[in-house]
């Protein structure tokens, strides 16, 4: 099997899109999961819904404040006992093009998308050297190796993760943990359900037909679903993808043109 059962897992950003599927996959699985977002209401659902799959635990926490991550690590471990797979998810970023960005825009996307990522796998880290085992994944986005028009806070800053990820692999390889990174290409999540959504009531347009508009520019000629995102990252944690360390894994029907 996938050997995922009874992992300890904490998925982060984790109560709607891509996050829930991740967490539910892992639940599908026969993992314990440990969940969280900043809103209790969004904890208190996904908490309700998850629970009909599986062992699931949570907190509210906001992910680029540093008080909430450590309380978050602090109350997954009194719960779980111990963490064997850390999936880093965010929220996403506002999207703005260069000349609308404020200087607090971008420290605010640093602390969400780069030194959440780092802070958490400082204080998880740790717990998973002890055992020498572990399984770290970085969802992160396509933007990392191709530019997404109006997403400059996302473009500019993700790439630091797969950067942190590359050099983690070095640093720990021989310590019984890896490091992955898996990029969504565009997914249908209700997120971008309204921004399609707005788009069609801009253009005058039937969302329907906004919707086929982007799936045209990919080769697969639709968008993902959010569970699609969660089996690459359910591969990379099972022990199917034991020998997998360092990539940074695109999950975007084709999207990306280059070889690299
Ligand atoms: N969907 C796509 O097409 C796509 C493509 C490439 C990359 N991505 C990236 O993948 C990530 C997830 O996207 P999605 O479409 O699944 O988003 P989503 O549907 O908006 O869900 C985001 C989740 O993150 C939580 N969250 C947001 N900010 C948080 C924070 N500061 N601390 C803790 N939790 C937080 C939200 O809950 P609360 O509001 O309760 O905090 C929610 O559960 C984003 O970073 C996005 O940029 C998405």
């Amino acid at each position: 099997m996938l050997g995922l059962e009874d992992k300890r897992v904490l998925v982060t950003a984790s109560t709607k899109g891509i996050g829930f599927a991740i967490a539910k996959k892992f639940l599908e699985f026969g993992s314990k999961v440990f969940i969280t977002s900043r809103n209790e209401e969004n904890v208190n659902k996904a908490l309700r819904e998850l629970s009909k799959y599986g062992e699931v635990y949570g907190t509210t926490s906001d992910i680029a404040k540093r008080e909430d991550r450590e309380r978050l690590v602090r109350e997954m471990l009194n719960t779980l006992g111990d963490i064997d797979v850390f999936v880093f998810n965010t929220g996403g970023p506002p999207t703005k093009a260069f000349e609308e960005t404020t200087l607090e825009d971008w420290e605010n996307a640093y602390k969400l998308l780069l030194e959440a990522a780092v802070h958490l796998t400082k204080l998880i880290l740790p717990k998973m050297l002890e055992k020498r085992y572990g399984r770290v994944i970085y969802v992160t986005s396509i933007a990392t190796k191709m530019p997404v028009e109006g997403l400059v806070l996302s473009n500019g800053i993700r790439i630091g993760i797969e950067g942190l990820m590359k050099t983690l692999v070095k640093e720990y390889a021989s310590k019984g943990v890896t490091f992955n990174s898996v990029l969504p290409g565009y997914t249908l999540t209700e997120r971008v359900k309204e921004v399609l959504m707005k788009k069609a009531e801009m253009e005058g347009k039937e969302y329907k037909e906004v919707l086929e508009e982007l799936a045209q520019k990919i080769p697969l000629g639709r968008l993902a679903n959010p569970e699609e995102i969660a089996n690459a990252v359910i591969f990379l944690a099972s022990d199917l993808g034991s020998y997998v360390n360092g990539v940074a894994l695109q999950v975007d029907g084709g999207l990306i043109p280059t070889v690299f």
